[in-house]
């Protein structure tokens, strides 16, 4: 009688197990996935139903693998894909990684659908992202950057943890994944900067059009002289240990890149104000970032500025405002 329990036993128990771990191992529809052994190696392969990534494998450049509407792409944990061509994923069209995408700098990869990076997966972009509109690139994995942040181009949104390349120092000026770094731990060499950037005064010039407010660039570009003599008269004003909440060192102040400005008002009732507001809520659209934000004296080094903007250019500005991080912290520099 207990033996025939226990055997009972042994076989609910398997049948527990072979339960469980066909729900955490294959993928839902698993019945009707098509086991991919190997990737096209030219021409474009189109998925509708569900396709399964599970060895290690190469997408060659001229070759496209086209996630369609109702499409799933899953790439199973520890296999390597790299892309060296396309990845297109088209509304509707969802793929999964668990594993890891390297693409290299030729590749591409266009997204309109989902893109869902899971916590052990890893996106090591070489190359081209464009997150269309409607796009989403989403998960509790990362997205590592490897070259530069201008190969991101997000017009949908980008939600995972975003692994940024080391800084570079070259001829005195820190620079990661291609942005300019400047703070209290970075700086600019004393002749650099010759006036406000081109692109930063236009994208001012259509951000003060679409907010219908009346704002004025209070102060644009500052040479390190200019920031010499406006930190020593902040000092003399507020006493020199006051001043540096607020105003940099010369050589560590953002102005000095000609990509900063101070809009309006240089006071912190300003961000009370209706055009604060609008500025704080709207301004990465037009590709800007509000560099001071209240309680980010730790990790920014000042006190919250509502006035002060950096122009970073707009998919970059809606990759940071999106990550809800300061630019030290999604620079990894903080
Ligand atoms: N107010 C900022 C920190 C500057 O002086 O650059
Ligand atoms: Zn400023």
């Amino acid at each position: 009688m207990t033996r025939t329990i226990n055997s009972a036993l042994a076989v609910l128990t398997a049948l527990i197990t072979v339960l469980t771990l066909s729900i955490f191992v294959l993928p839902m529809n698993c019945g009707k996935a098509e086991a991919a052994s190997a990737l096209p190696t030219s021409g474009t392969k189109n998925i509708t139903g569900t396709y399964v990534i599970s060895s290690d494998c190469v997408l060659p450049k001229g070759a496209t693998l086209y996630v369609k509407k109702g499409g799933r792409l899953y790439i199973r944990e520890g296999v390597d894909v790299t892309l060296n061509g396309t990845l297109k994923i088209a509304a509707g069209g969802a793929v999964y990684v668990k594993g890891n995408i390297i693409s290299s700098k030729d590749s591409l990869i266009s997204n309109t659908g989902r893109l869902k990076i899971q916590q052990v997966g890893c996106l090591s972009l070489g190359g081209t992202l464009r997150v269309n509109k409607g796009g989403m690139v989403y998960g509790q994995g990362t997205l590592k950057v490897l070259n530069s942040f201008s190969d991101i181009s997000c017009k949908g949104s980008v939600t995972v943890k975003i692994k940024a390349p080391e800084p570079v120092t070259k001829d005195g000026v820190t620079t990661v994944g291609g942005v300019i770094i400047v703070n209290r731990q970075f700086s600019l060499p004393e002749d650099y900067g010759s006036g406000l950037d081109k692109d930063t005064y236009s994208a001012f010039l259509k951000m003060k059009e679409a907010s219908g407010y009346d704002m004025t660039i209070v102060s644009g570009f500052r040479s390190y002289e200019k920031q010499k003599s406006t930190f020593e008269y902040w000092a003399s004003i507020d006493g020199w240990e006051q001043a540096d909440r607020y105003s940099a060192q010369p050589g560590h102040s953002e102005h000095q890149t000609g990509l900063a400005m101070d809009i309006t008002s240089l006071k912190q009732s300003y961000g009370d104000t209706a055009e604060g507001k609008w500025l704080a809520q709207h301004c990465w659209e037009y590709g800007f970032l509000l560099r001071y934000p209240k309680g980010g004296e730790d990790i920014t080094g000042y006190i919250y500025e509502p006035w002060h903007v950096r122009y970073l250019g707009k998919s970059t500005a809606k990759l940071v405002h999106d990550s809800g991080l300061t630019l030290e912290e999604f620079l990894g520099v903080a």
